[in-house]
């Protein structure tokens, strides 16, 4: 039966014929290895194709010269060794009839000299980049012809890869820094007037439509607006478009608005949560109005009615649910197969995007699976090995993914929870009004243990008493942790946590120090809410910059808080102690550099983070009674085989911990270790 969903409508584009209305744009997740996609890249996108997504735009930047070296682990479009890694992504993408094109770019100052060849970095004219520190060369003649001679043979080796199209990348990078008057400063034929500025963009068409044909497709991913006082203006941007659209020697447009040189600009391209959902739909829009020519976009697109809308309303052709699909590689099947409910929300956390600077790879806040697809699935299959009764001591993240994947595998489980609500830290979390959303991560887990019919008991301080009443045959023990003082020589009964602060039990006085050595989101939060308050804040840290647990586009937002509530911020600082000197406190503060060096500040409150401690009395007293011990064997749980080492001959169960009940950690590894044991039991 066909569909009238608008999502669902097939699309033509040249000779291709898309399934669909959905795609993922380009985004580097730096799961390359040596610039090559290998298993792990190929398996990340045949996962989206049997998601049923209609087109996948691999690598993000994938580049085309060596003097454009990889800034995010990039495809190495200019190697020869590239092709038969694509051909085989490829086949696996098609055999789910999703077709598979490439971003293909010359990253220009978007990237570092220190990196590969040593290389110098380049750009139309020397204009600095702050979000790589660049101070590009100005790009020369010979430079230009070298690198319009790349592209084309950039485009042929993907051609020959099998793939469907290509796309050049046209924000932030060199091509289009030939186009914005903020980076083009040159007096030249490539400078000035527009036709000028559009010079090297015509050449490298022209040079890689020589080079496949007329009827490969390609398209640009383009800023048609830089949407700041010097960049690409609107009408500029548009008429661009135009000049493209109509020169018959593109077949899409992929539309961008913002500038990305600083990654406060970025998140107006990239919003996270909290920020506006799709900001630049309706400007995509009159793009695609004004050229009468296909348009793709995304931008904070993440739920299905909203891209149902994009496409409805005539916005655009293809939408784009990038992230979205990093949370949820299924969303097409699951809207196909009437599930769209069981969806697993992006709740625009941004750990994926910070995790390519941070942490070597995109990993989603809460799909531990992506990335991870040779050894986590994204879909969990019923065991066939014994069906077992599982107790789940703990409902925040770790405890309802471990209760989730088991039920999913067939077990019955029973969750017990000492409050009166599940979500643990990540409920704490979402109690700044701008991380709201990440509460999805809990309510999508309990709609999914609710249709899988798990029965989760609250209000039960769970005892060794309450575990054994359930007779189960493998205890999981998720009891998170509680906030801990920092070592102080003295002071720990007067200072407040972090967490007071964020659940609302303590209310901010009117001259705060904050003293965070976690690093993290706690800290941070604590600090927004308290400058919110309006209260006088000094944050203080002992790191060389603050927060470096959160990445950089996490850091955009707080930084913008304590900006306009006049946090002050003082680092490579420690808190030594704490006295109380009549109602209110004095801080003495230390230096690891200066040895003897004190300062002293006088408030009215003082808020430390400084991680978790285990909640593990319950796991210390199970130990004993089980048959394990507690133990596991790494080397199987990573290779496979019984992870659980038989340590007594008497034990009942089976006992495993995880999440912060171990060790302070973080949302993904609560959601990884609730996953990977879960299908081990
Ligand atoms: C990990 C990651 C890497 C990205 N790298 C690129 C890139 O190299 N080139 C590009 O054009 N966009 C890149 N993007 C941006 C995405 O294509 C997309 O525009 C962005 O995520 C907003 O869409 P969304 O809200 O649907 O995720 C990246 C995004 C992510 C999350
Ligand atoms: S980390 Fe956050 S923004 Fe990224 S895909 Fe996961 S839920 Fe979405």
């Amino acid at each position: 039966m066909t569909s009238n969903d608008p999502l669902l409508q097939l699309y033509r584009l040249k000779h291709l014929t898309l399934k669909n209305r959905v795609m993922s744009t380009s985004h580097e997740p730096a799961y390359s290895e040596d610039g090559m996609p290998k298993e792990r890249y190929r398996l990340y996108h045949a996962e989206k194709a049997k998601g049923g997504m209609a087109l996948t735009m691999t690598a993000g930047s994938a580049i085309v010269s060596r003097d454009s070296p990889a800034a995010f682990g990039n495809l190495h479009a200019y190697d020869d060794a590239i092709v038969p890694w694509l051909r085989e992504l490829v086949d696996d993408c098609h055999e789910h009839d999703c077709k598979v094109m490439i971003q293909i770019t010359h990253l220009g100052r978007r990237t570092n000299w220190n990196k590969a060849d040593w290389l110098p970095v380049l750009s139309a004219s020397p204009v600095r980049e702050a979000a790589h520190r660049t101070f590009p060369k100005t790009i020369e003649d010979w430079d230009i012809e070298r690198i319009v001679a790349d592209y084309a043979s950039a485009a042929q080796r993907m051609q020959a890869a099998g793939l469907d199209g290509i796309e050049f990348e046209a924000y932030g990078h060199l091509m289009d820094g030939f186009w914005s008057q903020a980076t083009n400063h040159r007096d030249d034929d490539y400078g000035g007037s527009l036709d000028n500025r559009l010079r090297f963009t015509w050449r490298v068409i022209d040079a890689v439509r020589a080079a496949v044909g007329p009827d490969f497709v390609v398209g640009i991913r383009m800023v048609a607006d830089e949407d700041f006082d010097k960049g690409l203006s609107k009408e500029e941007g548009i008429e661009i478009a135009r000049r493209l659209a109509s020169s018959g020697k593109f077949d899409f447009l992929n539309i961008i608005r913002g500038h990305i040189d600083t990654d406060a600009a970025l998140t107006g391209v990239i919003p996270l949560h909290g920020m506006p959902s799709s900001p630049h739909l309706d400007f995509a829009g009159e793009v695609r109005a004004a050229t009468k020519f296909p348009v793709f976009h995304a931008a904070r697109i993440s739920d299905v009615a909203t891209a149902r809308h994009a496409i409805a309303a005539g916005k655009l052709d293809m939408v784009g649910m990038t992230r979205a699909h990093i949370a949820e590689p299924h969303i097409v099947k699951k809207v196909m197969e009437g599930r769209e409910h069981q969806i697993r929300p992006c709740v625009g956390a941004t750990y994926c995007l910070d995790r390519i600077y941070e942490g070597g790879g995109a990993l989603c806040i809460h799909n531990a699976a992506t990335g991870r697809e040779a050894t986590i699935p994204h879909v969990i299959s019923r065991t066939d090995g014994p069906l077992r009764s599982v107790a789940v001591v703990g409902a925040g993240a770790a405890g309802l993914e471990a209760a989730r994947v088991l039920a999913e595998r067939g077990h019955k489980v029973i969750v017990l929870e000492a409050s009166s609500q599940a979500g643990g830290q990540v409920r704490l979390a979402a109690q700044n009004p701008r991380r709201r959303e990440l509460i999805g991560i809990v309510d999508w887990r309990l709609a999914e243990l609710e249709r899988l019919g798990v029965e989760i008991r609250y209000d039960i301080w769970a005892g060794v008493d309450d575990v054994l009443a359930l007779d189960p045959d493998a205890v999981v023990i998720a009891t998170g942790g509680l906030p801990q003082s920092p070592p102080l020589d003295a002071g720990d009964d007067v200072v407040t946590s972090s967490w007071d602060i964020i659940a609302g039990s303590v209310k901010p006085a009117e001259n705060v120090l904050l003293y965070d050595d976690n690093g993290g989101h706690q800290g941070m939060t604590a600090a927004e809410l308290i400058g919110k308050a309006g209260s006088k804040l000094e944050l203080l840290t002992p790191e060389r910059f603050f927060a470096p647990e959160i990445g950089g586009m996490n850091h955009v937002p707080y930084m913008e808080a304590f900006h306009r509530s006049g946090v002050k911020i003082t680092i490579n600082t420690r808190l030594k102690s704490v006295r109380r000197e009549g109602n209110q406190l004095v801080a003495t503060l230390s230096s690891d550099y200066a040895k003897g060096w004190h300062e002293e500040r006088r408030v009215d409150q003082v808020v430390v983070e400084h991680g978790t401690l285990p909640l593990d009395e319950l796991y210390l007293e199970l130990k004993p009674l089980s048959k394990n011990g507690g133990a596991i064997d790494y080397e199987r749980l990573i290779h496979g085989g019984d992870i659980f080492p038989a340590k007594n001959p008497d034990g009942r169960f089976l006992l495993l911990r995880i999440g912060d009940a171990v060790q302070a950690r973080n949302i993904h590894a609560a959601i990884y270790d609730g996953i990977r044991f879960g299908l081990r039991i």
